[in-house]
């Protein structure tokens, strides 16, 4: 029996299998409502046989967003829009899940692909972005942002706290929050990022402090019985990386106190310049491991891990719970069914709608 087809259950959420979708920004939303883009994207990937999607970034207020076309969740059009995205996904046989997040000092940008950098000041397109000190990002993200004040911090808690209202009633039963890649909750903790002189800035104890109320906030009110996750950037790859990982232990275990169920370790991204060792074959899955160990939390990781022998390996060995599968399934929303071929699982169609199945079970000569 191949280990990464084995179900998955979190709470009272089963997961058909241990491969996941890790948020991918469309950058196609209007106003920040779902549109038919979303549908038909999101529906492929909850048909392709993946046993979660999670929704791209989705911002909990407009000033959160990366850009004028990420998603959002901060009023009852997107709210409902987002309703359908979640039952598209559901109808595929995956689990619906979404990512909240707010973008601090990388809002106001283009989209990647319409520059990839931020948008200049005076751009009318553009808005005042906010982070926990007045330091840009640099790189392409030159803008200074707005050094929050204690009433921003605490309206941007209120704003995740109502987001995740709006997602629990548009019937996503997997939460993701967004706490990596040099986003607002990133750059709180990161000390190349905050350099506040208040209770949120300083020590760990103070760096952390915002996403440990945020995490709260959201506890609050998202129920006990679904899966409620964190996506947090455990290491920047910039040389204090053995720093940065002991951090991000003492957090996770903090988080498991709190009730966090699960983590997903990614990247920090809050340096420019960083050595993200790229060309190493599944570099996140020995830090994963780790984390998890030291924290009795389960985990995923993702950074290369579409490769179909590689995501079972590593969860054959217990590395990692679920297996992030995010470009791979840009290139294919039906990979798990080609992974479940390449494993030699019996039967690697069962999990697509029976349009295609009957036919796949058949017929799959030639392709
Ligand atoms: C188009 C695109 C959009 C992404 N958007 C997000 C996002 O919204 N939130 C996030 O946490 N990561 C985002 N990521 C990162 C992915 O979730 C994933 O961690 C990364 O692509 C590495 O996995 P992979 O090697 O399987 O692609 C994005 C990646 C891509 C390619």
């Amino acid at each position: 029996m191949s280990a990464l087809f084995q179900p998955y259950q979190l709470k009272s959420v089963t997961l058909r299998n241990r491969i996941a979708v890790p948020p991918m920004c469309q950058y196609s939303a209007v106003d920040g409502v779902a549109g038919d883009w979303h549908l038909t994207h999101y529906a492929a990937l909850g048909r392709g046989g993946a046993g979660l999607v999670i929704v791209e970034a989705t911002a909990v207020s407009a000033e959160g967003r990366i850009t004028p076309g990420d998603l959002g969740i901060w009023n009852d059009a997107q709210g409902a829009a987002l309703a359908q995205v979640a039952a598209a996904i559901k109808a595929g046989g995956a689990a619906p899940g979404i990512q909240l997040a707010h973008a601090g000092r990388k809002a106001g940008s283009n989209r990647p692909w319409e520059g990839d950098d931020q948008m200049a000041a005076d751009d009318p397109r553009t808005w005042q972005a906010k982070a926990p000190s007045a330091l840009a990002h640099g790189a392409n993200w030159p803008r200074t942002p707005l050094e929050m004040s204690v009433a921003d911090i605490a309206q941007v808690q209120r704003d995740f706290a109502a987001a995740a209202v709006r997602a629990r009633d548009a019937g996503f039963e997997w939460m993701e929050l967004h706490f990596a890649h040099g986003y607002l909750a990133q750059t709180f903790l990161s000390p190349y990022a905050n350099q506040r002189g208040d209770d949120y800035g300083g020590g760990y104890a103070n760096r952390s402090r915002f996403m440990i109320e945020t995490l709260a906030a959201v506890r609050a009110v998202w129920p006990e019985h679904l899966p409620l996750t964190v996506r947090l950037g455990v290491t920047e790859f910039n040389g204090h990386d053995e720093a940065e990982l002991l951090e991000a232990i003492a957090l996770a275990t903090r988080f498991r106190q709190d009730g966090l169920d699960f983590l997903d370790a990614s990247i920090g991204f809050t340096v420019v310049g960083a050595s993200v060792p790229w060309q190493q074959t599944g570099f996140m899955l020995p830090l994963a491991e780790r984390i998890g160990r030291a924290s009795g939390l389960p985990m995923a990781a993702s950074w290369g891990l579409g490769e179909p022998e590689l995501a079972q390996r590593a969860i054959e060995r217990g590395q990692i719970a679920l297996v992030m599968v995010a470009r791979a399934h840009l290139a294919n929303p039906h990979w798990s069914f080609h992974a479940a071929r390449k494993l030699g699982v019996a039967e690697p169609a069962a999990a697509l709608p029976p349009p295609y199945r009957y036919w796949l079970e058949r017929y799959t000569a030639g392709d």
